[in-house]
């Protein structure tokens, strides 16, 4: 099943509880833009792809909701539904990329009646989904190179089936050299503080059959500096035109100890998560979190009362850290700043 798809029957979006797993399985529904960008914000859904998805047919829903009359004022009022899903949630450049591509599928001047700009919304909502998995195969297929038999991977947050519409990124590489035949282990970082690690990561690695442990983030170094890891294999929210990466908090400690302990490092990104108006990483906006994320575990304080906290939900790991950037259009390595161009001219080409 996918982690966000389109109900053909009763015209709603409908989207895997992720806040629930792996305690229950959970199919979440919405028929209003407006809950789609609170799901984003409370991450029913989360992970870029799938994000970029919700916020497709997010505005096919809101398209859907609007009512009959001026075309001008329809077109102003998808902007406004636009924006608010643009600021569910700032770092994964995959949601404005999608919302925005919606944007100007709406304006296209083809279209004759709002009924036509309904349907092509929906209609590039649901490509928009339908790439991603066959995105995802090929950067699986083309990472799964980098992987030999006998392989320990280390992996942080949740880049699978559930980050993804299905398959998944960096946990899609993992598939796919799981699905050749490849004898592989994977150290599963919990990935504090919402577990993402724990509580999906291990549930997907479960469910297909391979082989992991799962580790607190602070044993990573541990694991690397005894020489029982291979590689490291992380996603992606936002990668800059020089290679610097955005992801999940903790990556960043990832690559400087993978580069520390000669480990290779190595992003799995879709070229849509490739933001190259953005020159270097520190001008990717780096989304902060409500404290309660920290302070509390499963709703219980573990922290004295009245404290402060910080909670950055992602960081960013300079491109020197970077082995190379696995793509739907091959491995790039450095100097990415070329061949990243390159690698999203490519996949665009096709
Ligand atoms: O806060 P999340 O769970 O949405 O963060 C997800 C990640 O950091 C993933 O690594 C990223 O989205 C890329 S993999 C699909």
């Amino acid at each position: 099943m996918r982690t966000v798809f389109w109900d053909y029957e009763t015209h709603s979006c409908k989207m895997i509880d992720q806040r629930q797993l792996p305690w229950s399985f959970e199919i979440a529904n919405f028929d209003d833009y407006h809950a789609v960008a609170q799901a984003i914000t409370d991450m029913v859904v989360r992970g870029a792809p799938a994000i970029g998805a919700a916020g497709g047919f997010g505005m096919a829903l809101a398209a859907r909701q609007l009512p009959d009359g001026d075309r001008l004022i329809f077109i102003q009022a998808l902007e406004e539904a636009a924006e608010i899903l643009n600021a569910a949630r700032p770092t994964a450049v995959n949601l404005s990329w999608a919302v925005n591509q919606q944007l100007r599928v709406a304006t296209d001047e083809t279209l004759e009646s709002l009924d036509e700009i309904r349907d092509a919304l929906l209609q590039n909502a649901q490509r928009i989904a339908d790439e991603d998995v066959a995105l995802n195969r090929l950067m699986g297929f083309n990472g799964a190179e980098l992987i030999s038999d006998g392989d320990t991977i280390l992996h942080h947050c949740n880049t699978g089936a559930l980050a993804t519409v299905d398959w998944g990124t960096a946990l899609g590489v993992i598939f796919a050299a799981h699905e050749q035949g490849k004898k592989i282990h994977v150290l599963v970082d919990e990935t504090r503080p919402r577990l993402q690690g724990a509580r999906l990561t291990a549930w997907e690695l479960q469910q297909r059959g391979v082989s992991f442990d799962l580790i607190a983030d602070n044993a990573a170094g541990h694991f690397m500096r005894k020489g029982e890891v291979d590689i490291v294999l992380v996603g992606s929210d936002r990668t800059a035109a020089n290679g610097d990466v955005a992801n999940k908090i903790g990556t960043y400690n990832l690559g400087v100890l993978a580069k520390e302990n000669g480990v290779p490092f190595y992003p799995v990104v879709p070229t849509s998560t490739i933001d190259l108006n953005l020159a270097h990483g520190d001008l990717i906006p780096i989304e902060e979190r409500g404290i309660e994320e920290v302070t509390h575990v499963f709703g219980r304080q573990i922290a004295p009362e009245g404290i402060t906290a910080r909670n950055p939900a992602f960081d960013v790991t300079p491109h020197r850290y970077v082995t190379g950037i696995v793509t739907e259009a091959g491995i790039v390595y450095p100097p990415f700043v070329k061949n990243l161009v390159k690698a999203v001219e490519m996949a665009n080409s096709k």
